[in-house]
């Protein structure tokens, strides 16, 4: 019998071994055998299928998963969860497959302990919107890293056309390394779905300053991914003083003159320099931002513009340096088209008078405030709503933002929650 297998040692959770072998068990035992291994290190088949020509089965693999061969000359193979079930789908696929063995039930517990994303409601994490908000205001920690079920699932909203053909630039710091963990997600997510996006090029800087996310030294790089007649190719330079920052001569040159689409997670302390560039750069972009943007004054007028709008999701965690759970919000910004945006939904357009009166008020100035995305269709005058219905595509929906500047309401004399002054069209 020929067998194909994914291994893994459960001190090395970032790895795992392809390989090929007529005896599962035997190539096993020579696994935790191996001389120099530690006892603690404990080797166990991940995922184990007969095929009929294993040779050939292997050597499909790597051809098919040759960017993430730590060792070109191993059967190494970077490992998180996504890049798991692609191997999977790819060896169940083949048309050499066979029959998965089944390895016994001790065998598939989980070695590596995966941080998984849970999106708990308001009400469970037992927070007000208003709280979020004044939360996501205070995170001035420019040190997260992106979980990538986070730009996998912003990303696949879009039509894979927007890709084809393109340029991505990932300017902030996103990092190439050896393994999944000392590489930006958007990175990860980029190489791994290059053939079926159809890209052109993937372009990566690496910020030499700040703390080092993903331990990739103190020098600025630039790391070119290109597919070419000759097959993939893949360049990391680091030119002379080069610092790898969005605003560097270098980056700068790389955005204006070759990226097509930008892709990444800036730092929030610098996010009003960061939107300038991009978004005076013409080019296409998606990124991650404070999800109150659309009512702080420095971002409001690129919505009212209409130079930008939300993306389809908000972003609830995010991993610290050590890859821990930071609860934190963000959200995604564009300037590509947006279909049927689901969020749609949770806008509830009715009649003034029909609106739940807890949710509409008059403040001191006589200005109506409509909360919890209730909005009027009967309403002539400008009336302020909070970034919420922003998000959720109020501006697509017949109404615009009239003042650049954020409103700031008083209520008896007592400040309320900042919102954004709009209007029906
Ligand atoms: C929010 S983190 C995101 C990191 C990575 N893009 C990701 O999504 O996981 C922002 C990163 O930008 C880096 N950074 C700070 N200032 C920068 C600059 N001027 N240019 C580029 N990156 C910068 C920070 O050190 C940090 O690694």
């Amino acid at each position: 019998m020929e067998y194909i297998y994914i291994v893994q040692a459960s001190l090395e959770p970032s790895k795992c071994k392809i390989g090929k072998t007529n005896d599962l068990e035997r190539r096993l035992k020579e696994y935790n055998n191996m001389t120099g291994k530690s006892k603690e290190n404990i080797y166990q088949y991940l995922f184990a299928c007969a095929v009929e020509d294993m040779s050939a089965v292997e050597n499909d693999i790597k051809e098919e998963f040759y960017k993430f061969r730590e060792n070109k000359s191993r059967e190494i193979y970077f490992y998180n969860s996504p890049l798991f079930d692609d191997y999977v789908k790819f060896i169940k696929a083949h048309k050499l497959f066979v029959k998965e063995i089944l390895v016994q039930a001790d065998d598939k517990k989980p070695i590596i302990k995966i941080v998984k994303k849970t999106t708990p409601s308001l009400e469970e994490r037992g927070v007000t919107p208003k709280e979020l908000m004044q939360k996501a205001k205070n995170i001035n920690n420019d040190e997260f890293y992106t979980q990538y079920e986070d730009v996998e699932k912003e990303l696949v909203m879009y039509d894979n056309e927007i890709w084809k053909d393109k340029v991505v630039f990932c300017n902030c710091d996103d990092a190439v390394g050896s393994n999944d963990k000392n590489t930006s997600a958007f990175v990860l997510y980029f190489l791994r779905n290059f053939k079926e996006l159809g890209l052109k090029k993937l372009i990566c800087t690496h910020y030499g300053g700040g703390i080092d996310l993903f331990n990739q030294g103190a020098k600025g790089y630039v790391y070119i991914y290109i597919f070419t007649k000759n097959g993939f190719t893949e360049l990391k330079k680091s030119p002379k003083n080069y610092t790898g920052s969005f605003d560097d001569p270098l980056s700068l040159k790389i955005l204006n003159e070759e990226a097509d689409i930008v892709c990444t997670n800036p730092p929030f302390s610098r996010a009003i320099d960061y939107w300038k560039i991009i978004i005076e750069s013409g080019k296409k972009f998606i990124i991650i931002s404070n999800i109150s943007n659309a009512i702080n004054t420095a971002f409001i007028h690129y919505f009212k513009d209409n130079k930008v709008w939300a993306g389809y999701n908000r972003i609830d965690y995010f991993l610290n340096p050590k890859k821990q759970l930071v609860d934190a919000s963000g959200h995604w910004y564009t300037n590509i088209t947006i279909t049927n945006r689901p969020k749609y939904k949770h806008l509830k357009i009715i009649p003034l008078k029909e609106i739940p009166e807890k949710h509409r008020q008059y403040d001191d100035s006589k200005t109506l405030l409509v909360d919890n995305c209730y909005i009027p269709n009967d309403y002539k005058k400008t009336f302020a709503v909070s970034a919420r219905p922003i998000l959720n595509g109020l501006l697509e929906k017949g109404y615009k933002i009239v003042q650049d500047k954020r409103y700031e309401p008083y209520i008896n004399g007592k400040a309320g929650f900042a919102r954004v002054l709009v209007q029906k069209i």
